[in-house]
C-alpha cells in the first residue's frame, strides 16, 4: 500500500456555484474519473465518467441532522489524501477462489466552520468497475452525537435510462420487477406497487436498490450499497422530469433515520459501470467494500445442498406447517390435548422419509418446517410471542430424528420463523441456539413474516439491520450457518459474517405457487438483488403444472430444464433442490444433474448476458475438475453460443441437459433431452433454449 499527498488543484469553473477546489481521481485502467468539488458555498459534489462519458453528473453530498445545523455546506477542504491498494483475499465460500481488490482512493478531509469547525470525511474508492464512496464521522471534540433526518446524497444520471425497478418500500423486496424509463416510472409506479404482505411504499417516487438501469448508448449502471452496518437501508427518491436520484433513508417507529456516534461512518453507496452487461454480473466491488471476517476459524461454515419439508406447503391441500384445529393458542397452551388437523407436515415419520431421500441422493440437509409449536395463528395478529424456538409439535419427536439423521449422515436444517417479532428472537436467541447445538443442527433458515416488532419500525431500518447482523453474529458463536428470509436485502455482509450464508429478500420461488413469475423475472434477479450476495431462491421444481383449481391453472413459469439452470445462474452457496421427492424420481436423468451440480466455485466466467432478456454463466467447481454451465432466457426462445474456451487443455465429457425442440415454459415444460458430447476448449456449443427454457451442462474431465 503506497500513500502520498497531492497537491490541490485549484480550479474555477462554474458547474453549480464556482468551484473552488476540485481533485480528480481515475480507476486503475484509467477507464473511470471522479472528480471531488467543493464550491464556493461550500457544498461538496462528485461526478463520475466512464470511458469519457459521463455516467453521474455533478451531484451533490451531504446529510440533513435532526435539530442542528446540517452537513450540507459551509464546508472547507482541509486535507486530502490518496492511496492505491492491489491485493487479494479469499472468500471463505463463493464465485472466485481468489478475488482482487484493487482501486485508488480520495479521502477527503472537510471542516464545517459554521457548525463548531468539526469535521466529516468522504472516502471514495475508484475500481476498474465502478465507484464506492462513504461518509465517515471521526471522533472529535466538536461532534459526538447526532441524529440524521436524510442522507442527501445524489445519483444525477446522465440520461433518460431504462431501469429494472420494484418499488421503494421500508419492508419488503418482494415484489416483481417492472421495466420502464426513469421519465416513465410515474406512469407505472401504481401498477408496479402490488399488494403483499407487511408492506410500507414510500408514497413520493422512489425504488429500491440494487437499481439497474441501461443508458440509450449502452451503458450498464447498477446503483446500491455495501456493508451495511448500524444504519438504515438506502431506497432512491426519483426526480424523473431531471433523471436525478437521491437516498431516501429507511426511517425508525419516531420518523427519524440514523442514529450515530462518532467514531462511525455510512454504508459504501456503490455504482458499477460497465459497456458490457457481463461485466456488471462479474463484479466483486461490494465485496471489496465490506471487511475481512475477524472469525478465527471458519472450517465449520460448508456450502449446502438441501432438500425440505417446504413446497409441499405451498402446493393447495397437501400440508400444513400447523398442527391442529385449534386457534387462539398460546405458547403455554398444552398441544397434545388439541385436535390434530391430519395434514401436518412435519411429522417424525415424514421427516424421516426426507432424510433417506436426502442420504440416498447426497443431500446435506433438510430443512423441517412446521415442527414446533404455534403456527395455529402465527400470523396477522402482530402478538409478541408467536413461537418459543424449542417445543416440537407431538408428532415432532426431537430426540429419534436427531439419532436417525445422525444415522443417515444428513443434517437436520433448523426453522425460525419469528413472525418479525424481533423482540421475542432476540430474547429466546441463546436458548434456540442452544437447542440446536444439543440436538445437532448447524444451518438454520429464518423467517420475518409479518409487521416488525418493536411496533413501527421496519425491516429495513437501522435497529432491524443491526438485529439480522446480531443474529449472524451470534450464530456464529455456536457454529451455526443463517439463511434469513424477509431481511433487509443483502450489502455484501457474507464476506465479514461468512456463516450468513444466504438470504431470500426478494420474489422468490414461492410466488410460482401464488400466482406465478414472469419469465424474465430471473434474468433480471442477478442484475438486481443478488448483486448484493447469494439468494435462497429454492430452485429445482420439476412439475411445473400446480394444479387446476377454481383460480384455474396454477403453474411456474419455467420449463423444467430453466430449473436446472438456476443451479448455475443463481449464486448461492446455499441451494434448495425445492420439489417434492417424488417429482424428482419421475425424471432421474434430470435430477442427475442437480445431485451433481457444484455450490461452492473456485472460478467464474459470464458468458452470455442481457438483463431482461438471457444470461449464461459457467463455474468450476471447488477443488474439482468440473465444469457447470447454466443458461436461461425470458419468454422468448433464443439460441445460446456457448464459447469453452475457458476450460484448460485436455479432453472432456460435457453432459447437455436441454428443453426438448417442442418445449415451452406455458405448453411443454417437461420436454427435455440429456445428450453426451465430446469436447475441447476449442468447442463452441450452440444451444437452442425454448421460450421460458434453460439450458445446464456438467462438463468432467476424461
Ligand atoms: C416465508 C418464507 O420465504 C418461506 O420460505 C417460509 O416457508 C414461510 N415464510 C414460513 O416461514
Ligand atoms: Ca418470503
Amino acid at each position: 500500500m503506497k500513500r502520498f499527498k497531492l497537491q490541490w488543484i485549484l480550479l474555477l469553473l462554474f458547474i453549480s456555484g464556482a468551484t473552488l477546489s476540485a481533485q480528480t481521481i481515475s480507476s486503475p485502467d484509467k477507464d473511470f474519473q471522479m472528480t471531488f468539488s467543493v464550491n464556493d458555498k461550500g457544498e461538496a459534489w462528485y461526478e463520475l465518467s466512464f470511458k469519457n462519458q459521463p455516467v453521474i453528473r455533478p451531484s451533490r453530498l451531504g446529510l440533513e441532522l435532526k435539530n442542528t445545523e446540517g452537513m450540507m455546506d459551509g464546508f472547507t477542504v482541509s486535507d486530502t489524501e490518496t492511496t492505491s491498494v492491489d491485493e487479494t483475499w479469499e472468500p471463505v465460500l463463493g464465485e472466485y477462489k481468489e478475488i482482487r481488490d484493487n482501486y485508488n482512493e480520495l479521502l477527503v478531509t472537510l471542516k464545517q466552520e459554521k457548525a463548531n469547525n468539526r469535521i466529516i470525511q468522504i472516502r471514495f474508492r475508484l475500481f476498474d468497475d465502478g465507484l464506492g464512496f462513504r461518509y465517515e464521522f471521526p471522533q472529535q471534540s466538536q461532534l459526538n452525537y447526532f441524529v440524521i433526518s436524510e442522507e442527501m446524497t445524489e445519483f444525477r444520471l446522465a440520461g433518460d435510462h431504462k431501469i429494472f425497478f420494484i418499488p421503494g418500500d421500508y419492508d419488503t423486496n418482494e415484489y416483481p420487477y417492472t421495466t420502464t424509463t426513469i421519465s416513465e416510472l410515474p406512469a407505472v409506479m401504481d401498477k408496479a406497487t402490488i399488494q403483499i404482505t407487511a408492506q410500507s411504499p414510500i408514497r413520493n417516487l422512489a425504488v429500491q436498490t440494487p437499481s439497474m438501469m441501461v443508458s440509450n448508448d449502452g451503458l450498464y449502471i447498477n446503483i446500491h450499497e455495501a456493508a451495511l452496518v448500524d444504519y438504515p437501508a438506502m431506497d432512491l427518491n426519483v426526480d424523473a422530469d431531471n433523471f436525478i436520484m437521491s437516498t431516501h433513508l429507511v426511517p425508525d417507529a419516531v420518523g427519524n433515520k440514523g442514529y450515530m456516534q462518532t467514531e462511525s461512518q455510512t454504508p459504501w453507496r456503490t455504482i458499477i459501470v460497465s459497456d458490457d452487461a457481463r461485466d456488471i454480473l462479474a463484479s466483486n466491488l461490494i465485496l471489496n467494500l465490506n471487511e475481512p471476517t475477524d472469525y478465527e476459524d471458519t472450517s465449520w461454515i460448508k456450502p449446502v445442498k438441501y432438500i425440505g419439508v417446504w413446497w409441499e406447503y405451498f402446493i393447495r391441500g397437501k400440508s400444513t406447517w400447523a398442527y391442529s384445529t385449534a386457534t387462539n393458542v398460546k405458547l403455554t397452551d398444552d398441544f397434545s390435548k388439541f385436535t390434530p388437523n391430519g395434514h401436518h407436515g412435519a411429522t417424525t415419520e415424514h421427516v424421516k422419509e426426507y432424510l433417506d431421500f436426502a442420504a440416498a441422493h447426497g443431500f446435506d440437509a433438510v430443512l423441517v418446517e412446521g415442527w414446533n409449536i404455534g403456527w395455529e395463528d402465527w400470523i396477522g395478529n402482530w402478538k409478541e410471542n408467536v413461537f418459543d424456538f424449542v417445543t416440537p409439535y407431538p408428532d415432532f419427536d426431537v430426540d429419534a430424528l436427531r439419532e436417525y439423521a445422525k444415522s443417515k449422515g444428513v443434517r437436520l436444517m433448523m426453522h425460525h420463523e419469528t413472525s418479525a417479532s424481533a423482540t421475542n428472537y432476540e430474547r429466546r436467541l441463546d436458548r434456540a441456539f442452544q437447542f440446536m447445538q444439543d440436538n445437532n443442527y448447524n444451518s438454520v433458515k429464518t423467517g420475518y413474516v409479518g409487521q416488525i416488532i418493536p411496533r413501527r419500525e421496519h425491516h429495513d431500518g437501522q435497529s432491524m439491520v443491526n438485529h439480522y447482523i446480531h443474529v449472524a453474529r451470534r450464530a456464529a458463536d455456536y457454529g451455526i450457518m443463517v439463511n434469513s428470509h424477509e431481511a433487509v436485502r443483502p450489502t455484501g455482509l457474507n464476506r465479514t459474517y461468512p456463516n450468513w450464508i444466504a438470504q431470500e429478500s426478494a420474489r422468490g420461488t414461492e410466488f410460482e405457487a401464488m400466482g406465478g413469475l414472469p419469465p424474465e423475472h430471473t434474468t433480471i434477479l442477478p442484475f438486481t438483488r443478488l448483486m448484493g450476495g447469494p439468494m435462497d431462491y429454492t430452485p429445482g421444481i420439476f412439475q411445473t403444472l400446480l394444479s387446476k383449481d377454481e383460480n384455474g391453472e396454477q403453474r411456474v413459469n419455467t420449463t423444467l430444464v430453466k430449473q436446472l439452470a438456476y443451479y448455475v445462474t443463481m449464486y448461492s452457496p446455499l441451494q434448495m433442490a425445492a420439489d417434492l421427492p417424488e417429482n424428482y424420481m419421475r425424471f432421474p436423468d434430470a435430477f442427475q444433474f442437480i445431485k451433481d451440480v457444484a455450490v461452492d466455485w473456485d472460478d467464474t466466467w459470464v458468458l452470455e448476458a442481457e438483463p431482461g432478456d438471457y444470461i449464461t454463466i459457467a463455474r468450476k467447481a471447488k477443488g474439482k475438475d468440473e465444469w457447470y454451465i447454466g443458461g436461461v432466457t425470458d419468454e422468448s426462445g433464443r439460441t445460446a453460443r456457448i464459447d469453452l474456451s475457458f476450460l484448460p487443455e485436455g479432453k472432456f465429457e460435457a453432459t447437455i441437459y436441454a428443453d426438448g425442440k417442442d418445449a415451452s415454459w406455458n405448453e411443454n415444460p417437461q420436454s427435455y433431452t440429456v445428450k453426451s458430447k465430446k469436447v475441447t476448449s476449442k468447442t463452441q456449443l450452440k444451444q437452442d433454449l425454448a421460450p421460458g427454457g434453460g439450458v445446464a451442462i456438467s462438463i468432467k474431465r476424461i
